[in-house]
Order: C-alpha cells, then sequence, then structure tokens
C-alpha cells in the first residue's frame, strides 16, 4: 500500500521547466528587444521591483504582442532588471517565461527572480508574483497598462 501510494505521488510530480532551463533560456537577454519607452533604467511608478526598471522580450513575446495575442504563447520570456536610487547599480532581476500547463489558474507563467549575482531567490508558481500581476488584462502583464515617465516626480 505504502508503495502504491508513493508511485502515485510520483507520478503526479511531472516536472515542466525548471529554474535552471530558465537562467539557460535567458542567456543573453541584454540582446533581447524592448518595449517601447523600458529600455534603459526608467522610473517605475510602481516601485515593487526597485526605483527604475529594465524590461526585455524574447523573440516569441515581441511577435505574439505584434500580432495582437490576447495571449502569449508557450515559450514567451519577458525579464525586468531592477536598479537601486542612483538608477545604475542593479539590484535584482525578475523575469516571467511561459510554460504551457504549468499554473493553469495563473497564466501559465514560470516565475524567477535571481539577485543581483544570478543566485535564484525565488521561483516557480510563486503566488507573490502571479497574485499582483492578475491585476493585468493583457495575460499577466504589467508593463502594458504602467505609465512611462522620465523622471519619478512625473509619476501619476
Ligand atoms: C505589487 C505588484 C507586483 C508584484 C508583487 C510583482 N510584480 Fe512584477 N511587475 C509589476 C509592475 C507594476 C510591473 C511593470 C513595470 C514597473 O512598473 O515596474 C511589473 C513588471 C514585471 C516584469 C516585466 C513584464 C511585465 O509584466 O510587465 C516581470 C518579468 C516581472 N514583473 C516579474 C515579477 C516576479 C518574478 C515577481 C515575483 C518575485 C513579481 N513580478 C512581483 C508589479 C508587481
Amino acid at each position: 500500500m505504502m508503495m502504491l501510494l508513493l508511485a502515485c505521488a510520483v507520478g503526479k510530480d511531472v516536472v515542466l521547466y525548471t529554474v535552471e532551463e530558465l537562467q539557460e533560456e535567458i542567456e543573453g537577454y541584454e540582446d533581447w528587444a524592448q518595449p517601447a519607452g523600458w529600455g534603459g533604467a526608467v522610473p517605475s511608478c510602481d516601485g515593487t521591483h526597485g526605483p527604475f526598471v529594465e524590461i526585455w522580450y524574447n523573440a516569441v513575446t515581441l511577435q505574439a504582442l505584434s500580432a495582437g495575442e490576447p495571449t502569449m504563447p508557450e515559450g514567451a520570456i519577458l525579464v525586468k532588471q531592477a536598479f537601486s536610487d542612483d538608477g545604475i547599480t542593479k539590484t535584482s532581476m525578475t523575469t516571467m517565461r511561459k510554460v504551457s500547463g504549468f499554473a493553469p489558474d495563473d497564466g501559465d507563467w514560470f516565475w524567477g527572480q535571481f539577485d543581483a549575482d544570478g543566485t535564484a531567490l525565488t521561483s516557480g508558481a510563486v503566488s507573490g508574483c502571479a497574485g499582483c500581476h492578475a491585476a493585468s488584462d493583457q495575460d499577466f502583464l504589467m508593463f502594458p497598462d504602467s505609465p512611462v515617465v522620465s523622471d519619478p516626480s512625473e509619476c501619476p
């Protein structure tokens, strides 16, 4: 009986994606395309990840957004680098990767947060990340509705 239960539990625990895969996939992200207004360290009026941020997305994301897709396809990745008050010193880096079937209730996004050295702080189905991003009306993406300003004093 014990063995049977164990076998069932293991069988259900299918690993769809890992933080190591994410780290590999985002290599060289600083050469990826950037959403208009989010290149260079720009003020984040929200400030959750830091006072200044910069955002990149991969080709899969760019193509889907350009085509006006309401939801991002498998393989879509977005990366956001946060900077401290000086707008130069990198603090944490956050990323989200669409993994079909990974978290159906939370848009199938795999979340990852790394410190300035690239060490993973948190990853996977992170409810704190999904909880806030769920406010988006565009598949958990926040930048499309976030104000783009050149100075923090311009934030609404
Ligand atoms: C309280 C709200 C909030 C929480 C919690 C949050 N985010 Fe965000 N996130 C935002 C906002 C707002 C933006 C848009 C850019 C900005 O204003 O900084 C954003 C942008 C992003 C982006 C760029 C793509 C996009 O959606 O615009 C990534 C990647 C990201 N967040 C990852 C994460 C990860 C990983 C976590 C959890 C560790 C997380 N976020 C937690 C509010 C949040």
